[in-house]
């Protein structure tokens, strides 16, 4: 039989997920009507598309172990960031700063810090913006501010993640030096992609805009 005090904490892991959960869902929500407003004003849709997560049992024990913490739910609370998890992944380069902004705007949301890895890429070519969020659930006994972390990205950007996630996973953070090379060379790739998929869209929309001007004279 389970002794009190483990049943006890069950409970309290149990009602604590309940709540990244939560705002999980509240925050995919305000992203998808940001996105539908957008559709419905301007016919144009910001966001490709959307992941969401939460963090595993594993690798939040992992994580606390690895940063010198105690396993307990406080310190779990306390300092991961990334228990709620959410990516938006969008076409264009030019949409990530208009969304987070949108994102920053709505009154319950709090940003917590910011790391934008857009303007100033990790060593490794590594390239999004992060935010860590406050969204309040309400929940019977009042209101709790939850944190969620946004990474906000391109297709090509997320491409280039995986890999180099799924490389730095196999070889446990130390890559063997070509594949490093490698990848930074395809993050430079990656670069091109984005500024010339960039510049085509303006291009597009340059002609659209015209067109439309041409049609109401
Ligand atoms: P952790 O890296 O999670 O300990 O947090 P941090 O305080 O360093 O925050 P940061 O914003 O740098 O990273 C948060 C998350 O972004 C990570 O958990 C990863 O999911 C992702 N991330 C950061 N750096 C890299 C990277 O070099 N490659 C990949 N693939 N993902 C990264
Ligand atoms: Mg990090």
């Amino acid at each position: 039989m389970k002794d009190p005090a483990s049943i006890d904490q069950i409970d309290q892991w149990k009602s604590t997920m309940f709540l990244y959960n939560s705002a999980l869902k509240s925050i995919n929500t305000k992203i998808e009507i940001l996105n539908n407003e957008f559709v419905q004003l301007y016919n144009y849709n910001p966001i490709e598309h959307i992941k969401s997560r939460l963090k595993t049992p594993a690798s939040i024990v992992k994580k606390l172990q690895n940063d010198g913490r105690e396993v307990t739910i406080e310190n779990m609370v306390e300092h991961l960031n990334d228990i709620a998890g959410i990516r938006i992944i969008c076409l264009f380069m030019s949409d990530i700063y208009p969304i987070a902004d949108m994102i920053a705007r709505q009154g319950d949301i709090t940003v917590l810090h910011v790391k934008d890895y857009i303007k100033y890429p990790k060593s490794n070519g590594y390239k999004s913006y992060h935010m860590v969020v406050t969204i309040p659930v309400y929940v019977r006994d009042g209101k709790v501010d939850t944190k969620v972390e946004i990474q906000i990205r391109t297709i090509a950007m997320d491409f280039w993640a995986s890999l180099e996630h799924k490389i730095a996973y196999k070889f446990e953070g130390n890559p063997p030096d070509y594949m490093e090379a490698e990848l930074k060379s395809c993050a430079d790739v990656v670069e091109v992609l984005d500024e010339k998929m960039f510049t085509l869209n303006q291009a597009i929309m340059q002609i659209s805009r015209e067109n439309e001007q041409g049609g109401t004279t």
